[in-house]
């Protein structure tokens, strides 16, 4: 009797088990590799490069992998004061990917296309995370914002007010 009776829990055991991976890899998936991978790809081409690695547009993209995103000290001036992109190694180092994936839903000032993250879905978000934790923390955290009235001590991009 215990002798039939114990395989046949097993063999439950086994299939809900199964099952539970299934549905686990289906809901998030659980291959970090390609996770980065995917991350990697998102980060070039939605172009946080662009404002997020100082130097990144002048060398035509080549900056080396090790400094993406470490944060730029050119400022962003326009109504709204003057912002600067922020280093997102040691952002997201700091913070779970549940936060995370808060964070960059947050409306940020100018000319942070925040509404462009607002489009990106979880899956999308979670491989940059990813990706951004895969790199590692580095670089100093940017400059801090100047509200519109002060003259910011480095170099900066003029915006015009917005058309009306
Ligand atoms: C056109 C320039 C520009 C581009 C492109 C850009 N950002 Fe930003 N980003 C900024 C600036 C400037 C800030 C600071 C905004 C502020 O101070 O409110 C910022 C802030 C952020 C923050 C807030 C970080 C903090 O300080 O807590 C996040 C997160 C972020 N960017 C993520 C991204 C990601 C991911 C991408 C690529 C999809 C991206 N950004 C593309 C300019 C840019």
């Amino acid at each position: 009797m215990r002798a039939i009776f114990i395989p046949a829990v097993a063999a439950g055991i086994a299939c809900m088990l199964q099952a539970w991976t299934l549905s686990a890899a289906a809901a998030s998936p659980q291959h970090p590799q390609a996770d980065i991978q995917r991350g990697r790809y998102l980060v070039r081409i939605t172009g946080c490069n662009d404002c997020h690695t100082p130097g990144y547009p002048e060398s035509n993209g080549r900056t080396p992998e090790k400094e993406w995103l470490t944060g730029s000290p050119l400022g962003w001036r326009g109504p709204w004061g003057t912002t600067y992109a922020s280093n997102l190694r040691l952002v997201m180092n700091n913070m779970s990917e549940a936060q995370w994936l808060k964070h960059a839903r947050v409306e940020w000032r100018p000319p942070m296309p925040w509404f462009n993250l607002q489009g990106m879905n979880d899956a999308d978000l979670r491989a940059i995370y990813r990706y951004v934790r895969h790199l590692g923390p580095a670089g100093k955290p940017a400059p801090v914002y100047v509200p519109p009235e002060r003259e910011p001590a480095q170099p900066y991009v003029q915006f015009p007010a917005p058309p009306k």
